[in-house]
């Protein structure tokens, strides 16, 4: 499936899909990695390995609308039939998500519906949760709040501080990044209003 990710910064689950990729485990082509960021290390990563990258940065467009018609030509153009969010620091907006013709996935660092946006792992040290995790979600307009496809706790440490904690929920992003993409790719997933059922066979009940 010809797949697109989305970066901001340093891309280690950029790196998981890629090393799933390529390891056969996961069959995906990424076939183009953009950014919102020029300097993104994400996207030296990629071309490292030859996959097309470009930025699009918010300063260069009159409005977010502009980048946002310029991402999706630009996906169009590449004719993608899955684009991934992998660290994309923006929300895309209600057109971007209308027009998109392929499913969007993202993926965040907390259990959600809690701690939404930024810094999530610090929200859930302050709010003094036992447990958090990370969630694949399917991507919808609002901020981290579409259809759940997987979670993955973690447990809070007592002695944890925002980089420990960050670190382990990163490790389960790397592994649950890819098992999602793998069961929207094997067309495993029936969405039914907000809940996200897993099918043991395509097409399956
Ligand atoms: C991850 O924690 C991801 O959940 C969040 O941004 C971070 C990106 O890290 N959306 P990386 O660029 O994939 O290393």
């Amino acid at each position: 499936m010809r797949t697109a990710v989305l970066v901001s910064g340093r891309g280690s689950n950029l790196k998981a899909l890629l090393d799933a990729s390529r390891g056969g485990n996961l069959p995906i082509e990424i076939v183009a990695v953009g950014s919102d960021r020029l300097g993104a290390a994400a996207l030296d990563l990629s071309k490292e390995v030859g996959i097309p990258t470009r930025a699009f940065p918010i300063m260069n467009y009159p409005h977010r609308q502009a980048q946002e018609e310029d991402l999706l030509t630009w996906m169009r153009e590449n004719r993608v039939e899955l684009l991934l969010l992998a660290g994309y620091m923006k929300v895309l907006g209600p057109q971007f998500i209308r027009q998109a013709d392929f499913p969007v996935l993202n993926i965040h660092p907390s259990l959600l519906p809690a701690f939404p946006g930024l810094h999530a792992q610090r929200q859930a040290l302050e709010y003094g949760v036992k447990v958090s995790g990370c969630t694949v979600h399917l991507v919808d307009e609002g901020l981290d709040s579409g259809p759940i496809l997987l979670q993955e706790a973690v447990a809070v440490l007592p002695e944890d501080t925002e980089e420990s904690l960050a670190r382990r929920i990163l490790e389960a992003e790397h592994r649950l990044y890819p098992e999602a993409v793998g069961l929207v790719v094997s067309g495993r997933v029936k969405r039914v209003g907000r809940r996200v059922q897993i099918l043991q066979q395509e097409g399956s009940e």
